[in-house]
């Protein structure tokens, strides 16, 4: 089975993502992840992508089709996986559909000020990846992170001008998927406000 989550910037699809990889043994490929590592590195993928990422708008169809096209096949996603942040429009969804696999798409809804809210007080970890919010689950030193003890940072796109490009970016294009996949009866909508426990026992009722 192939997890899909769909909702805005900021909705939680990472925080649950992850939830749902320790509860069904299976991995999260979060699209995101992989571009920003890329573009970390300095690869030729990451720097096809960077421009894109740091206005807030979407990386090309064929470099992000070809990454998810690896990642199904290969043998860590053998038993399925969660799909964070892909698709990300119609194209993607289409290239999905033809590779054949079993989906369920869960939307995670949320209010856009509650996500522009929650992103500008996200904190991320650039050395192992760990998510903090200075409002709901700040680290216990300010600025370093509780599992590595890294500084902690602000995540490029997470400024205000590029927050604004990416929900506006979202509603044009990744929108028109959920009615996609409400079209062919996959999709589940879990109400994403309340802390993210609460959210992952919705989330659990319906996975
Ligand atoms: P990506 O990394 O996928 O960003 P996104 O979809 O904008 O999602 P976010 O990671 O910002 O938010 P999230 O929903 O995962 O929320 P999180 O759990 O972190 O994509 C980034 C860029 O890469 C794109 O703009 C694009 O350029 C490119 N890209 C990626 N995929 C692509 C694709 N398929 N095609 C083309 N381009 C692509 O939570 C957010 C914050 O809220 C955290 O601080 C968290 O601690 C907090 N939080 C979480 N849950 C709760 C809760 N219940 N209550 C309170 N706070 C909460």
């Amino acid at each position: 089975m192939i997890y899909i989550l769909l909702g805005l910037p900021g909705a939680g699809k990472g925080t649950q993502g992850e939830l749902l990889s320790q509860k069904l043994g299976i991995p999260r490929v979060s699209t995101g992840d992989i571009l920003r590592e890329a573009v970390r590195k300095g690869t030729p993928l990451g720097r096809k992508a960077k421009e894109a990422m740091e206005r807030g708008e979407l990386v090309s169809d064929d470099i992000v089709i070809g990454i998810v096209e690896d990642k199904l096949k290969s043998e860590e996603c053998a038993k399925g996986c969660i799909l964070d942040g892909f698709p990300r429009n119609l194209a993607q969804a289409e290239a999905l559909e033809k590779m054949g696999l079993e989906l369920r798409a869960i939307y995670i809804e949320v209010p856009e000020e509650e996500v522009v809210k929650r992103l500008s007080a996200r904190r991320v970890c650039p050395n192992c990846g760990a998510v903090y919010n200075l409002l709901t689950s700040p680290p216990k030193q300010n600025g370093v992170c509780d599992r590595c003890g890294a500084v902690l940072v602000q995540r490029e796109d997470d400024r205000e001008e590029v927050v604004r490009e990416r929900i506006r970016v979202y509603r044009e294009q990744t929108e028109p998927i959920v009615e996609f996949y409400r079209g062919k009866g996959i999709l589940e909508v879990v109400d994403g406000v309340g802390s993210p426990r609460e959210v992952f026992s919705r989330i659990q009722r319906v996975a």
